[in-house]
């Protein structure tokens, strides 16, 4: 028997069914609350709102449990590589060997973008921030492939799409790298697996043969996997959003690196890094910014701490935290933003504003250090996570897709003016 819920408004009942998801979280379905009774629900910022049911992933911010189709994610950071996840996301089952490398040799017949979008990184003024030109590439995608604008496209034609956003991905983002250097762009080796590919597109010299460190190639492969998924976040949210309106993946996913952008969602990583040399070359008194930090009157805040929905600890973060000292360590770099960053992590975790609030560091609080180990440029880290995130997003808009979601469309509670009548310019 299905469960219902009762709720009482001015004195009249109304039935809403409750939804039991797999782990046994209950929710209620108020989606025909409005038509029975002329009232909507208000939840600024959607801070507990269900906006749909999803099979990918599991996050239970309580417990610091987050799972990609029931794996944890200490087991596929561990054992798995990026590609192999972003199969396991995408189409819901680990990869058998065959499958996977059918999956590898279709991304490798697409990696080349077109000559003509060489172009826009002419055009890009050399400062422009790689977000930015991510955001732009990527939505461009679908003025090159037309065919990616059918809403009713056979799964062949959908799947041909996703394979290509795959495969280009690593490619534009290596661009962005080559062009911020004034260097020349390297191409695909088609030989190499995906994370190694992009890494050589980046770090490799036309000119010399390259090796990449296997350090550099599992650290990215980790922080890749960590950054993959995470359910609806502000920007997943608006991938599912846009893609409603049955918009093509490139130009949803697009919306997503928009939305990644900012630096309360991913945009973090860059903001903490910046955070953590001010605080260095302050003199590196970590209590002063902790103390900015709870001041109400200051705008500052801890960047890389706090989550709307980890109020325990970030798993990412505590994976990352120790990869951090590992890679840092096999390198041979000492980092004094990593000593800065550790001083901050313990002044704040044993204050009473911190503890009360639940604020605890978050994947980008070590995620910036390490890709600044590995070699990026502080105002690429962003674009690093939208390379991990990709297979989250397209999962995410496959799913909406695949299962025929209506529009989104939320409402809204008007404070505004009630009616009144026009005023001419002279009486105003
Ligand atoms: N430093 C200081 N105080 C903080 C911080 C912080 N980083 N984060 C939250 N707080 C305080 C708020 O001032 C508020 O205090 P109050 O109750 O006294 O008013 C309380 O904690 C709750 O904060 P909210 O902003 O309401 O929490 P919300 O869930 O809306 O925000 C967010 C979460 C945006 C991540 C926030 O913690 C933040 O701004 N963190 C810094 C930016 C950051 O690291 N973002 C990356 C998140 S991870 C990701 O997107 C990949």
């Amino acid at each position: 028997m299905s469960e219902k819920a009762t709720l009482n408004v001015e004195g009249k009942e109304y039935e809403l069914p409750i939804i039991t998801g797999t782990e046994n979280e209950k929710a209620l379905d108020i989606s025909k609350l409005r038509g029975s009774s002329g009232i909507v629900t208000l939840d600024r910022g959607y801070k507990n709102t269900g906006a749909t049911t999803s099979a990918i992933t599991f996050l239970d911010g309580e417990r610091g449990i987050l799972r990609y189709r029931g794996y944890p994610i200490e087991q596929l950071a561990e054992k798995s590589t990026f590609l192999e996840v972003a199969y396991l996301l995408i189409y819901g089952e680990l990869p058998s060997v065959q499958k996977l490398e059918d999956f590898r040799n279709k991304i490798s017949e697409h990696t080349m973008i077109h000559e003509d979008m060489k172009k826009f990184f002419d055009g890009f003024p050399s400062n422009s921030h790689p977000m930015g030109q991510l955001s732009c590439l990527v939505g461009a995608l679908s003025a090159f492939y037309p065919e990616s604008l059918n809403p009713d496209a056979t799964e062949e034609e959908e799947n041909l799409n996703i394979i290509r956003l795959l495969a280009k991905m690593p490619t534009i983002v290596s661009w962005i790298h080559k062009k911020s250097l004034g260097h020349p762009v390297m191409y695909p080796k088609n030989d190499l697996n995906y994370v190694h590919n992009f890494l050589n597109m980046t770090f490799g010299q036309i000119t010399e043969e390259t090796e990449i460190d296997p350090v550099i190639i599992n650290a990215m492969h980790k922080l890749l996997i960590l950054h993959a998924e995470h359910e609806q976040n502000c920007s997943t949210s608006t991938v599912r959003i846009v893609g409603s309106a049955d918009t093509n993946l490139y130009a949803s996913v697009s919306a997503g690196i928009s939305a990644l952008w900012g630096p309360l969602h991913g945009g973090a990583n860059q903001a903490v890094i910046e955070m953590l040399e001010s605080i260095k070359n302050d003199g590196g008194d970590v209590s002063k910014y902790v103390e900015k930090a709870k001041d109400r009157n200051d705008p500052f805040r801890l960047m890389g701490f706090g989550h709307r929905v980890y109020k325990n600890f970030d798993p990412r973060a505590k994976i990352l935290k120790e990869a951090c000292h590992e890679i840092l360590d096999k390198l041979g770099i000492k980092d004094p933003t990593l000593d800065i960053a550790m001083q901050l992590e313990q002044v704040a975790l044993d204050d009473e504003y911190f503890i009360e609030r639940k604020l605890y560091p978050n994947v980008d609080f070590y995620s910036g250090i390490i890709y600044r180990a590995l070699g990026f440029a502080s105002e690429e880290f962003t674009v690093l996570f939208a390379l991990g995130r990709l297979p989250g997003w397209i999962a995410q808009w496959k799913e909406m897709h695949d299962n025929k979601e209506p529009i989104g469309r939320p409402r809204q509670i008007y404070v505004g003016e009630t009616e009144r009548e026009y005023v001419d310019i002279e009486n105003r």
